[in-house]
């Protein structure tokens, strides 16, 4: 995979408003994740810490990024430590990082190895009472397995209990929520990736084709072009699988008559799109599936006309649930009285319309931001309603991801085919 380098000015820039936040005479530390382990003695795909990525853009484990803003001198206000050099390791690994490539990719001037970190910490722990630690504070994180960040923090309670201790991830959340035109253009850089992919496979997919083989299809677009998948596993849903949400097994044959739900998207320089398409495997849309389909787009397009500065995601999400009643009633899957208090946890929407419409995009496909707090200029948010009949075999759900803009919002994903008879003409003239 290509290696997509960000400006350090960015992370200098990052690191700069998160001190401008914190307490005077405070100090922060901010841990790498853990390369996890699968069995025996294999490893996972090393995957950085948002938060670590977005104050010093290292992709190492072991790396620790501690935070002095209020120091006297310039050097000892942000210091990075890495893995030690260890010849032994390099010959299995390669070559990790050297203090000199940590510090151009970073912007960090003093970069250190690990073994001084628990010296130097144990300086400012003297001197301050504040200090910031950082832990995944989303919402919907299960955090079943401790990560490096919870045993620093347990470690350090332990050894220093009298300290105050504060919560980072308000601080970074409320940074990393507003995205900035580097990172819009990374963003837009992997929707692009994401539609190339889809146009790719709009003149690929055909009834008897197996869901696997139109994933590959996607990787070859995106990996021949130095992307990656989004952080997400794909979801090739045909047929009746196209109503399961978290459909990932793909290995099903595409069947004709039936609908093709593709939830994927290409990754680039750690930013992720987030896409669904849903697509007639033979190139035709029934009349029904058609129906469905344009009640759903119509949905989209309503949703989107709202998303905008002060509105909220709830606000975004209660909008959508207004559109698709209506069509859920003209479709005759509802009668109106079914739909008719959309506050309460009604049967009819949990049956064909049972998720919410939005999440914030970015480092995360799920990212930081919240759901109850007015948009503002620079968020990134996906619009992905869907409606949802099982017992036709019709599962439509079309997602796309939206920058807003301080008056109203620009569609990332505008160029990626979407019409259905645009997409039927694509499939048409091969
Ligand atoms: N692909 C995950 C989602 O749409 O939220
Ligand atoms: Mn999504
Ligand atoms: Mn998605």
């Amino acid at each position: 995979m290509k290696k997509i380098e960000i400006n350090s000015s960015f992370f200098t820039r990052n690191r700069k408003n998160l001190a401008a936040l914190m307490k005077s005479d405070s100090c922060a530390v901010i841990n790498s994740n853990d390369i996890m382990p699968s069995n025996a003695d294999g490893s996972m795909k090393f995957i950085q810490n948002s938060d670590l990525f977005y104050l010093t853009g290292i992709e190492q484990e072991e790396t620790v990024l501690l935070l002095n803003p209020s120091a006297k001198k310039d050097d000892m206000k942000e210091i990075l430590f890495i893995r030690d050099y260890n010849p032994e390791l390099e010959v299995w690994e390669g070559k990790k990082y050297s203090p000199e490539e940590a510090s151009r990719v970073s912007g960090i001037q003093t970069v250190l190895g690990l073994s001084r970190f628990e010296d130097m910490l144990h300086d400012l722990m003297c001197k301050y009472e504040n200090v910031y630690l950082n832990t995944n504070d989303h919402d919907r994180a299960a955090n079943i397995v401790e990560t490096r960040d919870l045993r620093f923090i347990a470690r350090l309670r332990n050894r220093y209990p009298i300290h105050n201790y504060f919560r980072l991830s308000p601080l970074i959340y409320s940074l990393r929520a507003i995205k900035s035109p580097e990172e819009v253009e990374l963003l837009q850089k992997a929707c692009d990736l994401t539609g190339k992919g889809f146009n790719r496979i709009l003149k690929f997919v055909k009834p008897g084709v197996w869901e696997y083989e139109i994933e590959a299809e996607f990787a070859h677009e995106f990996i021949s072009r130095g992307s990656k998948y989004a952080d997400y596993e794909p979801i090739i849903a045909s047929g009746e699988s196209s109503c399961f949400l978290h459909y990932i097994s793909n290995d099903k044959q595409c069947n004709d008559g039936d609908v093709l739900l593709i939830d994927l998207a290409a990754g680039w320089g750690n930013y992720n799109a987030d896409m669904t398409r849903t697509i007639p495997v033979n190139g035709k849309f029934t009349k029904r599936q058609k129906d469905v389909y344009n009640a759903v787009l119509r949905a989209m397009k309503g949703t989107i006309a709202e998303m905008k500065p002060g509105k909220t995601a709830i606000d975004i999400h209660m909008v959508t649930k207004e559109l698709l009643a209506k069509e859920l009633v003209d479709l005759k899957l509802v009668k109106p009285e079914d739909v008719k208090d959309l506050n309460k946890k009604s049967s009819a929407f949990k049956k064909y319309y049972p998720h919410e419409v939005s999440h914030f995009l970015g480092l995360a496909v799920h990212d930081v931001g919240g759901f109850d707090e007015p948009l503002k200029p620079g968020m990134v948010l996906t619009c992905e309603p869907g409606i949802y009949i099982r017992e036709e075999k019709i599962g439509i759900r079309i997602e796309n991801d939206i920058l807003i803009t301080e008056n109203g919002n620009l569609d990332l994903m505008k160029s990626i085919p979407v019409e259905a008879e645009e997409i039927e003409s694509i499939m048409n003239n091969r």
